[in-house]
């Protein structure tokens, strides 16, 4: 009972530490538009596979600005996934740092890791991800819920993005009974419903037909163009790099210079 309370008051003061955070983050991002969100240093990741060290990323540096939509390329194999999980602090290189908007993640502990990619960073994957058990606006929902919103706001909230990727009409929806692409649509708006500082998307597009991966690059333009969102895009199609501001080559877990 004494630990239970303990906890809940714990869980506000660390609630109210990141309200702090996020103000000033708003605050510094009045400030100073166009700087850099994200900056990737030196970053060395490998990984051990019994005897042999597969070395997936052999000290790759980059910078991303606010605002920008970038893609990651490169043959298979070649790091892109890797990176992509460093840069969205899914992972810990061995070696180098990432610092996002200010913060060198490389410093938080594991729980902070946690509360700073629920509430700064979104995510799409290749498999869309979604709980299957659960409507779309509820797949959208949960990350509000988890982040402490009333049900009046993050019901709205996901009506509202939902409506925004085009399915303000199947908010009740199981995934089953939807298209590839109708289920991206609802990975992109649950990536997007709280608003994160910077969409992460691997291979979004990868198990839809060309004329679906249209629609997902659109709305993805569509966020960039209209609400700024930065977006870090893994894809092998050289034909969506036209989508992006930049691309980031890798080869053999190196930039391609
Ligand atoms: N968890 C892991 N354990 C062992 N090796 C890994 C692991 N993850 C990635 N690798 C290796 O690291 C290298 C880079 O992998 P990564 O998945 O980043 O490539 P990728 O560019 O995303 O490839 P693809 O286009 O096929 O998705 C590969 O040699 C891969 O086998
Ligand atoms: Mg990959």
């Amino acid at each position: 009972m004494e630990n239970e309370r303990e906890n809940e008051r714990e869980n506000e003061r660390e609630n109210e530490r990141e309200n702090e955070r996020e103000n000033e983050r708003e605050n510094e991002s009045k400030i100073q538009k166009n700087d850099i969100i994200i900056e990737g240093m030196d970053i060395v990741r490998t990984f051990r596979m019994g005897e042999v060290q597969v070395r997936a990323l052999r000290g790759v540096s980059v910078n991303i600005r606010r605002g920008e939509f970038v893609a990651i390329m490169g043959p298979s194999g070649s790091g892109k996934t890797t990176l992509l999980n460093q840069l969205g602090i899914l992972d810990t290189p061995n070696s180098g740092k990432v610092v996002i908007d200010g913060t060198d993640t490389s410093t938080l502990p594991e729980k902070e890791k946690g509360k700073f990619r629920l509430h700064n960073l979104g995510y799409v994957f290749q498999d869309y991800a979604l709980l299957p058990e659960l409507s779309a606006a509820e797949n959208v929902y949960l990350s509000l819920m988890m982040q402490g919103k009333s049900k009046a706001e993050y019901e709205s909230a996901a009506a509202e993005i939902l409506t925004a990727v085009g399915l303000g009409d199947r908010l009740a929806q199981l995934p089953s009974k939807m298209s590839g692409g109708q289920q991206q649509r609802v990975s992109i708006a649950r990536a997007l419903a709280h608003s994160p500082i910077i969409l992460f998307a691997d291979e979004p597009c990868a198990n839809l037909d060309s004329e679906t991966s249209k629609e997902v690059l659109d709305l993805f333009k569509k966020f960039n163009t209209e609400y700024g969102q930065t977006i870090v895009m893994v894809t092998h199609e050289e034909w969506h790099a036209a989508y992006t501001d930049r691309v980031i080559k890798l080869k053999d877990g190196m930039l391609e210079q």
